[in-house]
């Protein structure tokens, strides 16, 4: 094993891997351009306190995840562990809200968390976010759910959409309580972190993985019997639209997310086969004016591209590719060849090996050529090379003056 390996949860994309993750990305971006959403590029680091007013204080995320460290003039930093909340910082800072009614950003890049790494998990990761400030309408929770359903039925990604309302500052502080009581009741099927969550943070317990807590939050009282008149019509206008869109998609009242923004919808895309979150989001009505900015309703998702580059069964064929070897003194010629190809928007690969025509082609066969190009002193004097399908074995001669 060499010296220096990379940091645990730490990867290097490369190869099909990479070729994948290319893929989720290039995708995503054509369609969020298709929708109209604007990039920005955010700092990979912002101060401490930017993620802790944001994800909230009780969260895994701030309690357990973060990379924070001090600077050299003893400020708290941290490695971004998402994007909405430096988005929403950068929206607030560059007073994006004076320029238009309502501004879409999306982003892209990686965040760090601290958690167990697993196949799908890992302490570097990679999202691609997007965000709509500043409309309250569920028409925009809507679209941006069919963002996310369509992306992901395009790409061959199966997977199901659920959805539910959290409620609002109105509606939720009741649920809290009677959801605290319900938990209190069942106390002794909850896990040890869920014995303090149910106090600090009861929402999250119904997200434990823990099977006990499971089975014991089946009967829990739900948000959806507690939303206030002005959630209600926006959870069932949310629906109405989705239907009106044919966006499929599957109630779960238990459905809570970990991160403390979020107000009336959130959603998760999420995979079968991978049995975890693919894509996920919601509203989030307060953040922008907790970070010092104009009371602004705002509505988003994150797509975890690792995990969806693990669901990338098949890449669209690449470009064939063409390898051009010369034979004796033509590498002027040949030269003028490779670059004449690539100026036609061919791949194009110069051997690099001197060897015999045998070897060459075994050699292009190894690196999968589709044509190779023979240049030899023949050729050169008489203003033509031979393309050769590696396939088909077929050689046909083509013309060629680079004088011309
Ligand atoms: P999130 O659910 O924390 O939401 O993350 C979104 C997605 O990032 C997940 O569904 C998953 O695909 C991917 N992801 C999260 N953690 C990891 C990890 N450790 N390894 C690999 N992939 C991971 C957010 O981050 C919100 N900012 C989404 C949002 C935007 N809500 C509103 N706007």
């Amino acid at each position: 094993m060499p010296e220096f390996q990379s940091v645990r949860g730490f990867h290097d994309l490369l190869g099909e891997d990479l070729r994948k993750f290319r893929h989720v990305s290039q995708h995503l971006r054509e369609k969020l351009k298709l929708y109209n959403f604007e990039e920005v590029v955010l700092p990979v680091v912002e101060y401490l306190e930017v993620f802790q007013r944001s994800i909230g204080e009780v969260t895994d995320i701030v309690q357990k995840e973060m990379f924070a460290f001090k600077d050299q003039k003893g400020r708290w930093l941290a490695l971004r562990p998402e994007g909405t909340a430096g988005a929403v910082r950068a929206y607030v800072q560059n007073r994006l809200y004076a320029l238009k009614p309502h501004v879409k950003l999306f982003y892209e890049g990686p965040m760090f968390r601290h958690e167990r790494p697993q196949a799908g998990r890992y302490r570097q990761f990679h999202q691609i976010g997007a965000e709509v400030f500043g409309s309250i309408d569920p028409l925009v929770d809507a679209e941006i759910i069919q963002l996310v359903y369509e992306f992901l039925s395009e790409l061959g990604v199966p997977s199901v959409i659920e959805i539910n309302s959290i409620g609002c500052r109105v509606c939720r502080p009741a649920y809290r309580v009677a959801l605290k009581e319900y938990l209190e009741g069942v106390s002794e099927h909850l896990c040890q972190v869920c014995l303090d969550r149910k106090d600090r943070n009861p929402l999250r317990v119904l997200d434990c993985k823990v099977p006990t807590c499971k089975e014991a939050v089946r009967g829990a009282p739900k948000m959806v019997d507690f939303l206030c008149q002005d959630c209600t019509e926006h959870y069932a206008k949310l629906k109405e639209y989705l239907q009106l869109l044919s966006v499929p998609y599957r109630e779960n009242p238990y459905l809570v997310r970990g991160l403390d923004y979020y107000t009336k919808t959130v959603f998760e895309a999420v995979s079968p086969e991978l049995d975890m979150t693919l894509v996920a989001g919601g509203r989030y009505d307060y953040l922008v004016e907790e970070l010092g900015g104009p009371p602004t309703p705002a509505v988003g998702f994150a797509a975890g591209l690792e995990r969806l580059s693990l669901l990338v069964k098949e890449l669209p064929r690449e470009e064939p590719l063409y390898m051009v070897l010369p034979f004796g003194d033509v590498m002027d010629y040949a030269l003028a060849v490779v670059k004449s190809l690539r100026s036609e928007g061919k791949r194009v690969e110069l051997s690099y090996k001197r060897a015999g025509l045998k070897k060459q082609l075994e050699l292009a066969n190894r690196l999968g050529v589709s044509y190779v190009v023979l240049v030899g002193e023949e050729e050169k004097a008489g203003g033509f090379y031979l393309l050769k399908d590696m396939e088909t074995g077929q050689q046909v001669r083509v013309e060629f003056n680079p004088a011309l």
